[in-house]
């Protein structure tokens, strides 16, 4: 399986080492900066004799290199700094993107593509609008980080096990994101059973600012630890076509009732992508956060074409 990384930086340089520990052994780091690439490809390489793993790293400035992947996941892009919004991040981005799909469209046509880079769900929609490929194929990270997010600020509320957290998030990658409390539980039991709504909002509105959060705490860079986590679960999940539900970044076609954007919902993934966009039953109030969310991505769309 090949894999390729585009974008060098924290978030791909550390997903490339999850990547390589977890199995997957041919991996391309491309980056513009060529030197950043395969500087951290040397230093992955190098490591190899102690992990007793043999796996393949590229570092290289060359994108014609992500030929014929199978999985091509896009970090590259500006960075939030302190005080920024993942939105003002958009038009330099789009630029960015913008090559980087032509790239794909022509290089790696039968990949999965995994977006990363801000704001991701409308970084979501334009690669699907560049590359044509099927709404299946192009997938957004966000959800899943976020629902990471919201189970680990519940575990360390309540002193148990994060693992023991099962947490769903659905909604823009950003302030408009929606943790879902009445489908958030813990060993299936709801959440609401063990906290009063007003802690559970109090932890729902530090989910939403957490990356923020973080990107004050590091100065000058946003956070990857989690994020390069969340990147290689769903690699893993597609590569070995595991069909679990994730949330995803997904261009909707009328679900939720919402057409033409992308935005994360719970999706099960496989070896094809997105095989099924899950609709939860919300109630009012939830579906109309949601949708406001959906309205927040569309009214950006237009920034994306020019
Ligand atoms: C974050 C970036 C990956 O939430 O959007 O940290």
């Amino acid at each position: 399986m090949k894999i390729s990384i585009i974008g060098a930086g924290n978030i791909g340089g550390l997903t490339a080492m999850r990547l390589a520990e977890s199995g997957f052994v041919e991996i391309v780091l491309v980056d513009l900066v060529k030197d950043l690439s395969q500087g951290k490809a040397f230093d992955l390489e190098d490591a190899r004799e102690i992990l007793k793993y043999n796996y393949n790293i590229q570092g290289t400035g060359d994108i014609k290199k992500i030929e014929n992947s199978d999985i091509v996941i896009v970090t590259a892009g500006l960075t939030r700094k302190p005080g920024m919004s993942r939105e003002d991040l958009l038009t330099k981005n789009a630029q960015i993107l913008k090559e980087i799909c032509v790239n794909i469209k022509e290089l790696a046509r039968d990949s999965v593509v995994i977006i990363v880079t801000n704001p991701v769900d409308l970084m979501t929609y334009l690669a699907l609008k560049i590359t044509g490929f099927k709404n299946s194929k192009i997938i957004g990270m966000g959800a899943s980080l976020d629902a990471s997010r919201f189970a680990n600020l519940i575990s360390q509320e309540l002193n148990i096990p994060v693992t023991e957290v099962e947490a769903i998030v659905i909604g823009a990658h950003g302030e408009g994101m929606l943790p879902l409390s009445r489908f958030t539980n813990i060993k299936g039991v709801p959440l609401t059973k063990f906290m009063d709504n007003a802690t559970i909002d109090a932890l729902i509105k530090k989910t939403v600012t957490r990356g923020a959060e973080i990107v004050s705490l590091l100065g000058s860079t946003s956070a990857y630890f989690a994020p390069s986590a969340a990147i290689t679960e769903i690699v893993k999940v597609i590569l070995k076509d595991e069909k679990r539900i994730l949330g995803v970044s997904a261009y909707l076609n009328g679900e939720y009732g919402i057409k033409d954007i992308c935005i994360g919902a719970p999706c099960r993934i496989g070896r094809e992508g997105i095989e099924k966009i899950i609709e939860l039953e919300l109630d009012n109030k939830e579906k109309e956060i949601f949708l406001k969310s959906a309205e927040s991505i569309r009214r950006l769309t237009p920034q994306l074409i020019n």
